[in-house]
């Protein structure tokens, strides 16, 4: 053996080490790459949390666990123990964000979800500042159940007959009254100052500890920002404290192992059942138990209105229609940072639609905006539906807000649709069943010029190749 071909063998490994590292780092930004686009679609479009649908090919026994759902805690129905979140207010697309984070961890402790109403929780200004009805539910706008067992994860917290008569009006007060729960229950509110961490993990204890006894649980009331929070920010979550007297609930931050805690076969004595895969994970891909993707927790009700929004979508377009598009276009407080002049758009339309003339396509395109000035609306579908522009007799374009309030006019004149429905929310769940949100099996194309999705061109040719091969 001489000496160049020893170190010819090790140039070979050190060769191999480093084509490993790589791909290992290119996955890895890969799944980040994914991630961030998917969290950027999910702002924008205010839905939709399904990073965690996307299913990586793999042959590791902890991904596949999670992909096929057997990491999951198995709880006992009904679920005994309840969440009380106090949300504030925001917008609906926040607001499903949280739910989701709140669904993660009420599906893995054993929970279920009681919340003020939406009157309560969604801001006003979407909705011209008219206030919500006060009838308005959660499930009018959402559907979420548990993966386990198809039971629904929410429940209007005014149902609650335990609830304390010192709570007023949905306010940060105390919402439990544990003197209407039997004893051994353990009430836990989390305030703005509180370490949602360690309570999760006295929480998580207590859920184990008693998951047996049906006269045992927890109340666990959150006045806190799921945002904000440390336990969003915590990934995995905790896992299950060791100790060997396991009913205190000192949480001593004692860990079965440390940092790589993804161990499937990892137990602990605090008990059998319990296994660190379970864990979700509030902010990425870990055990699942609710399905967030909006096309799937869609309420009975809104769906049947979705149906008939796109029968009448249909029945407005041109008859040769075989593309519908969406056009979504954000002015108000957007317009500074994406230029939606009508110079701009018919700009924008020219680069995007160039070609689509040759492909034998008619396109109809729904057009949303929240701009209010019908002149600027009215110029927009001009662009392409006035005789003057013969490169365009292949595209319509519809106004889709004036189509679904037509229809929520009708229907609600006509109490088909519930007066409590009838608010700029609703509208917008229904606009998304039509591309606001891309899930939806209905527009094909998507053109957009919104704050953080503005680009110059959208070549449909070349983005949609399917669509018109
Ligand atoms: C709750 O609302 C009622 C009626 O609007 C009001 O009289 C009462 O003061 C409110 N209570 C609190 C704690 O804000
Ligand atoms: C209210 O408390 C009783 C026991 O006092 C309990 O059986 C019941 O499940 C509780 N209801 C809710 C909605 O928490
Ligand atoms: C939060 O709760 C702790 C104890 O549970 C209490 O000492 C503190 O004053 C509370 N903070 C707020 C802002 O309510
Ligand atoms: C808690 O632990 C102590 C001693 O370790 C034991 O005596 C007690 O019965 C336990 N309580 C429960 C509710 O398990
Ligand atoms: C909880 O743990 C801390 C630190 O380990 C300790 O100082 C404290 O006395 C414990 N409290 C109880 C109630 O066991
Ligand atoms: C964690 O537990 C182990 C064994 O039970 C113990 O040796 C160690 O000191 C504990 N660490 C902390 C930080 O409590
Ligand atoms: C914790 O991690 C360190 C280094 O990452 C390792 O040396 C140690 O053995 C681990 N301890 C346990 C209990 O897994
Ligand atoms: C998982 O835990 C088991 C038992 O503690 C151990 O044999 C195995 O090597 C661990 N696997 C990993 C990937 O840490
Ligand atoms: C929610 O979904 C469940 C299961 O599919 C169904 O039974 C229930 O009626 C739905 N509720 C609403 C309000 O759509
Ligand atoms: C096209 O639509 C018109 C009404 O807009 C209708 O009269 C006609 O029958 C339709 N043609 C076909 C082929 O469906
Ligand atoms: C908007 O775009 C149009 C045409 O592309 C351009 O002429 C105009 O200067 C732009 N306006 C701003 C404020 O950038
Ligand atoms: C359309 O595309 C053709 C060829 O790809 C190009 O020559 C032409 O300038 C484009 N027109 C517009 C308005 O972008």
């Amino acid at each position: 053996m001489s000496a160049t071909a020893t170190s010819n063998v090790s140039i070979i490994r050190i060769l191999v080490v480093v084509i490993v590292l790589w791909f290992l780092n290119y996955r890895h930004n890969f799944d980040g790459n994914l991630l961030s686009n998917l969290r950027q679609t999910a702002k924008d479009t205010g839905t939709l949390l399904s990073q965690e649908e996307n299913q990586i090919e793999t042959m590791d026994p902890i991904k596949e666990a999670i992909n096929d759902g057997s990491c999951r805690r198995i709880c006992p129905y009904p679920r005994k123990n309840r969440i009380y979140a106090f949300m504030g207010t925001a917008g609906l697309s926040d607001r499903l964000s949280v739910l989701h984070m709140l669904g993660k961890l009420a599906g893995y402790l054993c929970a279920i979800v009681e919340l003020p109403p939406p009157a309560e929780s969604l801001i006003g200004i979407h909705n011209g500042g008219i206030p919500l009805s006060k009838h308005l539910r959660w499930d009018d706008f959402y559907n979420m159940t548990f993966l386990q067992d198809g039971s629904p994860v929410f429940q209007e917290a005014r149902q609650n007959p335990n609830r304390s008569q010192y709570h007023e009006n949905w306010s940060d007060k105390g919402f439990y009254d544990p003197s209407k729960y039997p004893k051994g229950w353990r009430l836990m509110i989390s305030n703005r100052s509180s370490n949602m961490l360690e309570h999760y993990e006295i929480i998580q204890q207590w859920s184990w500890q008693f998951d047996d006894d049906p006269h045992r649980g927890f109340l666990w009331e959150i006045h806190q920002s799921m945002y904000s929070a440390n336990i969003r920010k915590a990934k995995p979550l905790p896992a299950l404290v060791v100790t060997a007297s396991n009913n205190n609930t000192n949480s001593t931050n004692n860990r079965t192992s440390n940092s790589t805690q993804n161990n499937l076969t990892t137990m602990t004595n605090s008990h059998p059942k319990y296994r660190d895969v379970m864990r979700p994970s509030l902010s990425s891909r870990a055990c699942q138990y609710v399905d967030g993707a909006i096309e799937r927790i869609e309420p009975t009700q809104l769906h049947d209105f979705r149906k008939e929004l796109q029968r009448r979508v249909r029945a407005l377009a041109p008859n040769a229609t075989n593309v519908f598009g969406f056009l979504h276009i954000r002015r108000g407080d957007a317009k500074k940072s994406c230029n939606t002049t009508l110079v701009e758009m018919k700009r924008y339309l020219q680069c995007s639609l160039n070609g689509t003339e040759h492909t034998g396509k008619y396109i109809t395109l729904l057009m949303a905006s929240d701009e209010h000035d019908q002149n600027y609306r009215q110029s927009v579908l001009d662009l392409v539906n006035q005789d003057s522009t013969p490169q365009y007799s292949h595209v319509f374009m519809l106004d889709a807000d004036l189509i679904v309030e037509d229809m929520m006019y009708d229907l609600g004149s006509t109490k088909v649709m519930p007066k409590r429905l009838l608010n700029n929310y609703y509208e917008f769940e229904l606009l998304k069943g039509i591309g606001m949100q891309k899930s939806f099996d209905f527009s094909a194309i998507f053109l957009s010029k919104r704050r953080s999705d503005c680009p110059s061109c959208t070549n449909l040719l070349s983005s949609y190749p399917d669509v018109f091969q």
